[in-house]
């Protein structure tokens, strides 16, 4: 178990699956009950949330980073995703993280690596339409983490709803004995979620970016009026989105929260959900609407 030597600090950085099993083997075996944050790194106040969310669970908080190339398709930005290992270090530590699992490239699919895990319905909608392989490629680095970090609890970020959909399933149907928690969103001042992907923006596109939560707003605004006609109000949001330059909708969508198949009248809480492209940068948001 490597310490994080750079800095000296109490922080222990693990580099080997096997090393991290025995670490929440031996917590376990004292009864000492583990919180496990997944994250792909270059943190965010978003990750350091669910980080302290955890911190007052468990006895240990273990953070991993890795940025699972099984997610990505050929063409996305695997390559380009920001790193910062050195940061992120120091964050987890000055949020209370006791171990960060750091895979080096492959160790997780070595060569020969076939199993993966894939889900019937979820993945079909919302992001999973644009990104056919996403799902099975998280749903199964998150299987394998599970496997390694060994939790009692696992802290996702409500961002990334229908990722949260799809681990708790997941981890219902395989019976793991882990509860997933969620936290929610956090934003910049102006409204925009915090997301690793926010430095790819250039001034211009940032300053725009603020129209994907504001559309969620103006959804809100229109159901307090009356409006009750799902589709109507999407055809605003699109309106609206399209009155920035350069935005490309990927997908704006008004769902049932747990199924994701899509809603036409608005009698309750509902999910509106949507990833808009600013040249090569998706972002993505979400938030429960309704009476
Ligand atoms: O949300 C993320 O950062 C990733 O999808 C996750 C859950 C760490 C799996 O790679």
């Amino acid at each position: 178990m490597a310490k994080n030597l750079l800095r000296g600090a109490a922080i222990e950085l693990i580099k080997s699956a096997e090393m991290m099993q025995a670490r929440s083997d031996k917590t376990r075996i004292t009864g000492g009950k583990i919180a496990f944050v997944p994250t792909m790194g270059f943190l965010h106040e978003g990750h350091l949330s669910l980080m302290r969310k955890g911190r007052n669970l468990c006895d240990e908080l273990i953070v991993s980073i890795f940025v699972n190339p099984t997610q990505f398709a050929p063409g996305e930005d695997l390559d380009s995703y920001p790193r910062s290992l050195e940061r992120d270090l120091e964050l987890c530590e000055k949020n209370g993280v006791n171990a960060v699992y750091e895979p080096p490239d492959g160790q997780l699919y070595p060569d020969g690596f076939q199993t993966y895990l894939t889900l019937d319905d979820l993945p079909h909608h919302l992001c999973g339409l644009q990104r056919p392989i996403h799902f099975r490629g998280v749903a199964t680095v998150v299987a394998k983490l599970f496997n390694i970090v060994k939790p009692h609890w696992a802290i996702f970020g409500e961002k990334d709803f229908q990722q949260v959909q799809v681990i708790k399933r997941m981890a219902k149907d395989l019976n793991y004995d882990i509860e997933i928690l969620t936290g929610p969103t956090v934003r910049e001042a102006d409204g925009l979620a915090m997301s690793s992907r926010n430095a790819y923006l250039n001034d211009r596109q940032r300053k725009d970016a603020v129209c994907v939560h504001k559309s969620l707003l103006n959804a809100q605004e229109q159901v307090n009026s009356g409006e009750r006609d799902a589709q109507k109000i999407l055809e605003q949001a699109v309106e609206f989105i399209k009155s920035f330059d350069g935005t490309d909708i990927d997908y704006i969508k008004i769902c049932n929260p747990e199924t994701l198949e899509d809603v036409e009248a608005i009698e309750g809480p509902v999910l509106m959900a949507l990833a808009v492209k600013f040249d090569k940068t998706r972002l993505i948001d979400n938030m429960t609407i309704g009476v």
